[in-house]
């Protein structure tokens, strides 16, 4: 049989790239022959990130500093991909304002709904969901115009449940301090659901699939008493490992889910289903 997760020379934009998650997004599309271009603030060096993918993979990879709230750097992103290239395919939205609630300590850097503040509501969904679309608008309809391509968007099983705030909790502090999961994540995480279906149909007769991939917590050297509280939550018993989300995003950017767009793979150890 056909390798049908074969991404040769497909060139496969992923945002947030230097990031936990983008990079090995990045090293899986890598690992099929694909190209993957490494987007991300300068701060998280995709130069230096990409570099090391392409001398793991041994294939060609790029890191571009572009800050994805801002139209005209994506469009420049995207006029260089394709003089260099000729050719794009996929698109992984993978950026996010991303909170580690459980690692903090401190009450003032976790607000609580009744104290929200509008800068940080705004921050937040510019980069998840403004920047998502921006990268759709600009990439994603230059997929369309070409009739084929691939977008990929990263969501959360907070997008398909609500935060167990249970899990956050740290003993002394009063009720109205307690630490939560800022309203703002779920409210990202589900609107880039939306924005999956939304496109899916949008772009459906234009030969671009666009769907979501929803993974659960991730171990990324979080205090042991958070791990034993979330992973009660979770039917395998335990957070994700760093590379189980590979395989998914391979099927998602290649051939082998050719009838599937508009769709949501929920990948949480089973969190969702209980
Ligand atoms: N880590 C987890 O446990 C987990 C679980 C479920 C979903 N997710 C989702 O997966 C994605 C990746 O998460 P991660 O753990 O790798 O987070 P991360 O914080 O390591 O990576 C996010 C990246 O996005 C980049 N970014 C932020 N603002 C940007 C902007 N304006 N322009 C370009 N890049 C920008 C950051 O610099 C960072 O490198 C996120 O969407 C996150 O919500 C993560």
């Amino acid at each position: 049989m056909d390798n049908l997760f074969d991404l040769t020379e497909r060139v496969a934009i992923i945002t947030g790239g230097a990031g936990l998650l983008g990079q090995k997004h990045a090293e899986a599309i890598a690992s099929q022959g694909g190209i993957p271009i490494l987007i991300d603030l300068a701060e998280a060096e995709p130069k230096i990130k990409a570099k090391k993918i392409a001398e793991k993979y041994h294939v060609e990879a790029l890191g571009v500093a572009v800050d994805i709230t801002q139209p005209d750097q994506i469009q420049k992103l995207l006029e260089e991909v394709i003089s260099h290239y000729n050719r794009v395919d996929i698109l992984v939205n993978n950026a996010a304002n991303n909170p580690k609630v459980e690692a903090s300590l401190s009450k003032q850097a976790w607000h609580r709904l009744e104290d929200f503040p509008m800068s940080v509501w705004e921050a937040d969904i510019r980069v998840g969901l403004t920047g998502a679309f921006l990268c759709c608008q600009i990439i994603g309809s230059e997929l369309a115009r070409r009739k084929n391509g691939v977008i990929v968007n990263v969501a959360s099983d907070l997008a398909v449940i609500a935060p167990d705030q249970r899990i956050y909790r740290q003993a002394g502090l009063p009720e109205e301090q307690q630490p939560v999961k800022p309203v703002t994540y779920s409210v990202v995480k589900t609107g880039i659901i939306g924005l999956t279906r939304y496109l899916a149909t949008y772009w459906a007769t234009s030969g671009v699939r666009v769907n979501a991939i929803t993974p659960g917590g991730v171990y990324n050297n979080q205090p042991d008493e958070f791990v034993k509280r979330l992973s009660n939550l979770i039917p395998l018993s335990r957070m994700a490992h760093v590379d189980e989300y590979k395989g998914a995003i391979l099927f998602l950017c290649s051939d082998a889910s050719s009838y599937m767009t508009g769709s949501n793979l929920i990948i949480d150890g089973g969190k969702s289903c209980w």
